[in-house]
């Protein structure tokens, strides 16, 4: 909560440290009033959630209320993990300063366990296209500065959100069986947040002679990822999948909105509900005991091998005529904004959707970025 301040000239700014009535001074006079005041809940995880908590009211016909929607929720996913005994939203988003350091310009004293102010995290790709479309957008940042925040996100997320390992690789009797395991490695599900994230699974099965022999979850160059329903249909969906079998089937792990009828949209404001949620949950997380806000929807709610231990998914296939060894190459992929959110603002004829998908499909393949890779021969 933000309290209004006690009166003009008494206005708390709160930090996590001491401040010495002099320098307490010297901010008073020269900003009229604000007081900086030491306070442990600028420490809190609960400060983070009083805004990354947020629910959205559905509008049905006639603007009647409808319903709402969990549209962001990584403090509940959090605070049903078992982070809240290991690590705090700052110390993955906000950086720890190692040494000491000044942290005001004027009359600064050197202070050990400062924290980077960076919120670092997941969006690279507004990033880019802010920086691709500088003149068009008015951006004043430099193309550096510009380069060097998206480049911290992608190394945030390659880094720090999950991994991607081969189990056991079998071939019985022409079929190749792979088991695959994606750990999620963040403090709530991944992705968590804005409902456009996802993250998938590009599987690919090659033979003695380099010959792709299966392939599931190859990114386009229009965004759009080989398989997926949704992207190729606005009313359908990729269901999650505990065995993938074809090529036409991918794992993707993300969220599918429903609006009152029950069919899938991307529009916030027409959204009451999940239709599928298999992000991959943190570790304590018991989807079994999950409130509603925060449940893991479709069928991996009832997967056994969807815990917070991580989706163990297996891949069989047809190896026919190819010969081996066969080498398999499993790599996860993460998106800010799927194509088909981008391209359901399309039917609108302003100007401002007609630019963005405009952006979106000339950026393609650098809308997405790999985040982790295994690989393994049998
Ligand atoms: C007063 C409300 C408020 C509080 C408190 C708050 N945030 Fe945010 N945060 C926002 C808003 C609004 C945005 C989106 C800004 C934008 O990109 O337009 C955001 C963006 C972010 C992002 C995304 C940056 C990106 O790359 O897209 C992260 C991560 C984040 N906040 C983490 C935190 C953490 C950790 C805390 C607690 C220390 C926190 N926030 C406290 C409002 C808040
Ligand atoms: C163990 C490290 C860790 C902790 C703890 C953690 N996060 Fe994150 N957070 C991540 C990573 C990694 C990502 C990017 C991948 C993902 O979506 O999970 C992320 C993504 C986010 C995003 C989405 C930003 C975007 O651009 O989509 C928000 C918002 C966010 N975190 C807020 C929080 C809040 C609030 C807390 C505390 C309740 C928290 N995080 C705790 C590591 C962490």
């Amino acid at each position: 909560m933000v309290n209004p301040p006690a009166s003009k000239s008494e206005h708390p700014e709160y930090g996590p440290f001491a401040i010495d009535a002099g320098r307490q001074r010297v901010m008073r006079t020269s900003t009229g009033g604000f007081r900086p005041t030491e306070d442990a809940h600028i420490r809190d995880s609960a400060l983070c959630g009083t805004c990354h908590t947020l629910k959205t009211r559905a509008l049905g016909p006639g603007g009647k209320d409808i319903g709402s929607l969990p549209e962001q929720m990584p403090y509940p996913e959090w605070l049903h993990s078992d982070y809240p005994n290991r690590s705090s939203c700052q110390s993955c988003h906000m950086p720890e300063i190692h040494g000491q350091v000044p942290i005001t310009a004027v009359l600064g004293v050197p202070r050990e366990g400062a924290h980077q102010h960076t919120f670092v995290a997941a969006n690279f790709f507004m990033l880019r296209m802010l920086n691709s479309y500088r003149k068009d957008l008015s951006v004043s940042a430099l193309p550096t500065e510009m380069t060097a925040a998206s480049e911290k996100a992608v190394a945030f997320l390659q880094s720090q959100s999950a991994r991607v390992s081969i189990s056991s690789v079998e071939l019985v009797s022409e079929r190749l069986q792979v088991q695959v395991l994606v750990e999620n490695l963040s403090g709530h599900k991944m992705p968590t947040a804005y409902p456009s994230r996802r993250a998938w699974l590009h599987v690919v099965v090659r033979d003695a002679h380099d010959h792709a022999v299966f392939e599931s979850g190859a990114l386009h160059a229009d965004g759009s990822i080989e398989g997926n329903d949704n992207d190729a249909d606005p009313a359908q969906f990729e269901p999650h999948y505990r065995e993938i079998t074809a090529a036409d089937q991918v794992q993707i792990y993300e969220s599918v909105l429903k609006d009152g009828d029950g069919h899938v949209t991307t529009g916030l404001l027409s959204a009451v509900g999940y239709l599928k949620d298999n992000r991959l949950l943190p570790t304590g997380f018991k989807k079994e005991t999950a409130e509603p806000d925060i449940a893991v929807v479709g069928d991996a709610a009832e997967d056994p091998n969807f815990t917070d231990a991580g989706s163990l998914v297996r891949y069989s296939v047809s190896t026919g005529n190819a010969q081996g060894p066969f080498h398999v190459e499993v790599e996860l992929w993460y998106q800010p904004i799927g194509f088909r959110w981008a391209h359901n603002l399309g039917p609108y004829k302003a100007e401002e959707p007609q630019r963005f998908v405009g952006y979106y499909d000339s950026m393609g393949s650098a809308t997405a970025v790999l985040l982790a890779r295994a690989d393994a021969k049998q």
